[in-house]
């Protein structure tokens, strides 16, 4: 991969693309890369199927749930597919790689099957499947497939092609430094469908920044599946996750940093002073607990004990006072007690995060945790506590958020809320939507011409995940009241 960026223009689009993308920012970022490759050969995206070419639904298979919406999805186009021989029905993503052949035979109407590190390959078997040759599949090797150096070369992907027009908002991007994961939590099929752990070669990741900066980007969001264990060795030097906010902090125009997801263990002092320290980082950071059991992180092969957990948080907060941490949790996990539950409420209130995503455990065929453990608390026990989990959650981020009431806070503009798109609000005037630094969800009565602004806004009214906000009028952002008078 060359560590300059050329950037040709598009043909004129005479085809159409369908692109269905479900998962984490990881496949976000995917199908920001495989619609710009796709651009190259003319096609233009729609939201119907019936219009599109080609047809494509990015996929994950982190819980069951997840992948039976897909195959519900497939088997809703099967009709129009039947009828329609030479559109294309592909299926990308995690559960691409996973189930690979099994897919052809659940669904024999889908003519292509891509793993995450083979969509530079999309274009070409598109043509193929057009050509009419059934069933091309293409995934990366397998964890035992061959030497390490080849499997890691299987799951590489193709970043620094970058589409801005398939960005919620061309002002933010993610761009991806870690590929892989090699933790293997007993749980977790994402060190199977994304491969072993690589870090990105630094030159490349700064190139793609400066190139995201020119195409007007203001903040970057870095990603790893571990991301704050980010890596890279180049003879005797070794480039870290500290080291890379450094050299992304000098690059002109990019006005945030944020980096998710971070592994608790490694959440360094050296890191956190470094986020403390450069202006431009997030002081938010995403460091998934999954239980407040030791018994359970133990089971789960998570690496940390609960003491482990807890220092890292007074670390946290004594290097960055101002910070706000958010947590993933999975509930119901193999034998997780009553106690062991609770262990995970206790954790919840002493921790406080800004928020907590809740997961019902989903037992993964092809993990060490379905191999070893039994799925033996019942749905229903699973459900009550997802619920009683996120309903002390909620408690705590609107305390949290009751802070922030009366006080100024500087928001990048993000566009037109998603009340705003529901309601079908059109013209300048709309409802906007925008982040804190320490990535709260501020809403305000505002103007689409502020979109990208970093702008204050007075907060008025807060709930657990929303703050209502003014935006001080300023000659450049008229407020709604003043236009409507004009
Ligand atoms: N790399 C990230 C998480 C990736 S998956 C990390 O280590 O934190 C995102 C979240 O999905 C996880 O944090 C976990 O809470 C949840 N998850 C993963 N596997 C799951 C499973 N089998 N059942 C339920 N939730 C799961
Ligand atoms: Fe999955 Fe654990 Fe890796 Fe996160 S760290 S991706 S939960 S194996
Ligand atoms: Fe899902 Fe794959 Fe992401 S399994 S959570 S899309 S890495």
């Amino acid at each position: 991969m060359s560590d300059s960026i050329t950037i040709q223009p598009n043909p004129p689009a005479t085809k159409h693309l369908y692109i269905d993308t479900v998962g984490c920012q990881m496949n976000v970022l995917d199908s920001e890369m495989v619609v710009a490759s796709l651009r190259k050969y003319g096609y233009a995206l729609t939201g119907s199927p019936e219009q599109a070419d080609v047809m494509l639904f990015n996929t994950c298979s982190v819980r069951e749930h997840a992948e039976e919406k897909t195959y519900h999805n497939l088997f809703h186009l099967k009709q129009l597919k039947l009828a329609n021989p030479g559109k294309v029905l592909g299926v990308m993503g995690c559960m691409a790689q996973k189930d690979q052949k099994a897919i052809f035979e659940r669904t024999p109407f889908v003519d292509l099957v891509v793993g995450p590190g083979q969509l530079h390959r999309i274009p070409e078997l598109i043509e193929r499947a057009q050509a009419g040759e059934k069933h091309q599949l293409a995934v990366s090797l397998s964890r035992r497939d061959g030497n390490v150096d080849d499997i890691k070369r299987s799951h590489e992907t193709f970043d620094p092609l970058r589409d801005p027009e398939m960005r919620p908002t061309p002002f933010q991007a993610y761009l991806r430094i870690q590929i892989g994961c090699d933790k293997f939590c007993t749980y977790c099929i994402v060190p199977m469908t994304r491969g072993p752990e690589q870090g990105r070669a630094p030159e490349q990741i700064v190139a793609e920044a400066q190139e995201l900066a020119r195409q007007g980007c203001k903040e970057i969001v870095l990603l790893g599946q571990t991301v704050n264990s980010y890596r890279y060795v180049q003879g005797e030097k070794t480039t870290r996750m500290a080291d890379l906010l450094h050299m992304l902090h000098e690059i002109d125009g990019i006005e945030r940093l944020k980096f998710v997801t971070n592994y608790p263990k490694d959440m360094t002092k050296e890191l956190l002073e470094t986020v403390r320290d450069l202006p431009k980082c997030s002081p938010y950071l995403h460091v998934p607990a999954q239980s407040g059991s030791d018994n359970i992180l133990k089971k789960m092969k998570r690496g940390y004990t609960t003491a482990d957990y807890y220092e890292m948080m007074d670390r946290i907060n004594a290097i960055i006072p101002e910070a706000s941490v958010s947590s993933d949790f999975i509930v119901g996990f193999c034998g997780e007690t009553e106690e062991e539950f609770q262990m995970t409420m206790d954790m919840v209130r002493r921790c406080r995060f800004k928020n907590s995503f809740v997961f019902q455990y989903s037992v993964r065929p092809g993990t060490k945790g379905a191999e070893i453990y039994e799925d033996d608390i019942p749905e229903d026990v699973k459900h009550r506590r997802n619920l009683d989990l996120l309903a002390v959650q909620n408690k705590i981020s609107l305390e949290d958020n009751m802070k922030f009431l009366g006080q100024k806070v500087e928001i990048l503009v993000e566009g037109p809320s998603k009340w705003s798109v529901r309601k079908g609000q059109t013209g300048d005037l709309r409802q906007m939507t925008g982040r804190t630094k320490c990535d709260r969800i501020v809403v305000w009565d505002g103007n689409v011409r502020q979109a990208g602004q970093l702008l204050p806004v007075q907060i008025t009214d807060v709930y657990a995940f929303t703050l209502f906000g003014m935006v001080e009028t300023t000659e450049s952002t008229p407020n709604l009241l003043q236009i409507a008078n004009a």
